[in-house]
């Protein structure tokens, strides 16, 4: 299979395209490298430079490599950004995936995965979260992505259309080759990490009255090996029809419980300041698995946070200048 990975050159999308040329399939990276790095893009794939706004591009990707699927990666995903620039997010997020979906659509290519987010639920009933859970995006960024879904339920019905929105938790850890690398980094476990590296002073934790086990938000990292393999999985069960699916481990942590957890795996202190609440943060989001669990028989291989976070130490330690060294 052919598969077309727009913003293969960034963090999840990195090692994603890695996974499938292990798994034999052919990969063409789209990617605009306004977050991804070239190094970061898998000797073995072919990459095309180009942004999604420009419709031309797109259609001579198609009309150039025989694409079988897309998968989704490239956009804006700062949750905090979003909520300061909500015209970016909108504007980009909505017009770039319509352009894409649109050119893919007038090519005859049907299969498609999306990269959508736990940032659609904002006020969760029930913890876990699964699948059912009424969606109430936490921010612009959210919001692009549940009108994302949308266009898709209804190029299903309209174009016969077969997709997977893969709703990511906390993408966290590394393969042993690719890993995460923002300009700016906003993520708490690669910013604890560059602290241990003693390329920051401290850690700012963004509020610690929130109703948690020790007043720090919670979140469930789930390793970007793990996510990567839930794509596979997604793209090879397309033809049995589209499917939404939560991905996280299951488990919650503190901001508070991953620094220790980061104490302790790196030997440094790792000091921390106390600061004011982010912007469309939300105190607990946990995901309930089962459904692509029983449905695929996704299981996840690093499930515990140590080990997570030792992969990305890993990967930190051999490229402390990110992708640049
Ligand atoms: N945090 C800090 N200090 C920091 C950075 C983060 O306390 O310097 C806290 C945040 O407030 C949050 C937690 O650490 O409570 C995790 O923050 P991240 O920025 O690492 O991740 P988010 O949970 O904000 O966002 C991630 C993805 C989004 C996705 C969201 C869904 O980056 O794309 O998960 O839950 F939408």
């Amino acid at each position: 299979m052919s598969v077309l990975v727009t913003g293969g050159a960034g963090y999840i999308g990195s090692v994603t395209v890695e996974q499938l040329i292990q798994a034999g399939e052919q990969v063409v990276v789209f990617d605009n490298l306004s977050q991804g790095h070239k190094k970061a893009v898998h000797p073995n794939a072919t990459l095309v430079e180009g942004d999604l706004s420009d419709r031309t591009v797109i259609d001579a990707v198609f009309a150039e490599h025989n694409i079988d699927a897309v998968i989704h990666f490239a956009a804006r995903s700062l949750v905090g950004q979003s909520m300061e620039c909500p015209f970016l997010y909108l504007g980009d997020n909505v017009t770039n995936g319509l352009n894409l979906l649109e050119s893919m659509t007038d090519h005859g290519v049907k299969k498609f995965i999306l990269s959508s987010t736990a940032n659609l639920f904002d006020d969760p009933e029930n913890i876990p979260i699964d699948e059912t859970e009424r969606i109430v995006p936490g921010s612009p960024y959210g919001e692009s992505k549940y009108i994302l879904e949308r266009m898709l339920y209804w190029l299903e019905k309209t174009q016969g259309l077969k997709y997977a929105a893969l709703r990511y938790f906390n993408a966290a850890g590394a393969s042993e080759r690719f890993g995460e690398n923002h300009d700016p980094e906003t993520h708490l476990i690669p910013i604890v990490l560059q602290v241990a590296l003693g390329q920051r002073d401290h850690i700012p934790i963004f509020g610690d009255d929130y109703e948690t086990v020790d007043g720090t938000c919670v979140r469930d990292y789930v390793h970007v090996v793990d996510l990567a393999q839930a794509h596979i999985l997604a793209l090879n069960a397309l033809g049995q029809g589209s499917r939404t699916y939560n991905l996280g481990s299951g488990q919650g942590f503190s901001v508070k419980q991953v620094i220790e957890a980061a104490r302790k795996i790196t030997g440094h202190p790792i000091p921390t300041e106390m600061g004011p609440k982010r912007p469309g943060d939300v105190a607990t989001l946990i995901a309930s698995s089962d459904k692509i669990r029983n449905e695929l028989g996704w299981k996840t291989k690093y499930d515990d946070l140590h080990t997570i976070i030792e992969t990305a130490w890993n990967w930190h330690k051999a490229h402390p200048n990110g992708y640049e060294d």
